[in-house]
């Protein structure tokens, strides 16, 4: 880790959420832990949701993110809402835009217009089970493994290169709920890890 003098954001980083925002809340706090913005002249520059109401908001919010909701309801089509949203993003001058729970499939255009900056998280150990209800298909699959992926953002769902990935058992009495709770764990863990080697390897650039 390239330890810089005090430095301007050199490595602006958008975070688009739907939901519950726990993997943006892992990100913000390994940033400050670990000292993103002193040591690697990176920061979360904006958050922006899909969704007015998404809880992960109030989370931005209070930790004084720049925050933005593009409702995706308000557009007539996915290419109109995928450009608002591009457009928006692309204020911030993103070295890294990254989807933490956001629940939206992106057109090809706007996949391509962040190749190579633009990263997932997904609940499963990709290529297995990509898509929705993951948990709940690897229970019923009979897995006795699960996980979550951290990978790069291509046209084809959830099938980008792999840039880290976590395990966690599948046991014998787990529900989805129980499952997911394990494997969010994880997620939290190997997101923030994943973000700040992308940004050392940018930084020593
Ligand atoms: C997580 O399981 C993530 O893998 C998936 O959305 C779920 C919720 O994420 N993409 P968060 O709590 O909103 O970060």
């Amino acid at each position: 880790m390239s330890i810089g003098a005090d430095r301007k954001t050199s490595q602006a980083i958008v975070v688009l959420i739907s939901g519950t925002g726990s993997n943006l809340q892992a990100i913000v706090e390994a940033a400050a832990r670990e000292q993103w913005s002193e040591r690697l002249g990176a920061e979360v520059v904006a958050v922006i949701s899909n969704r007015p109401h998404a809880p992960g908001l109030q989370f931005a919010r209070a930790a004084g993110l720049n925050t933005q909701v593009l409702d995706h309801r308000s557009f007539a089509s996915r290419e109109a809402f995928d450009e608002a949203l591009r457009q928006a993003i692309d204020l911030h001058r993103p070295t890294w835009v990254v989807l933490a729970g956001f629940m939206r499939i992106l057109t090809p255009e706007f996949v391509r217009h962040y190749q190579g900056r633009l990263v997932n998280i997904h609940p499963s150990l990709l290529p297995a089970f990509p898509g929705l209800n993951t948990h709940r298909r690897a229970l019923e699959a009979g897995c006795t493994v699960a996980g979550a992926t951290v990978h790069w953002v291509t046209a084809d769902l959830d099938h980008g290169p792999i840039l880290a990935q976590a395990v966690v058992p599948i046991l014998p009495d787990d529900t989805e709920h129980t499952l997911a709770q394990r494997v969010l764990s994880q997620e939290h863990r190997i997101y923030p890890q994943a973000i700040r080697s992308l940004l050392e390897r940018r930084g020593s650039d």
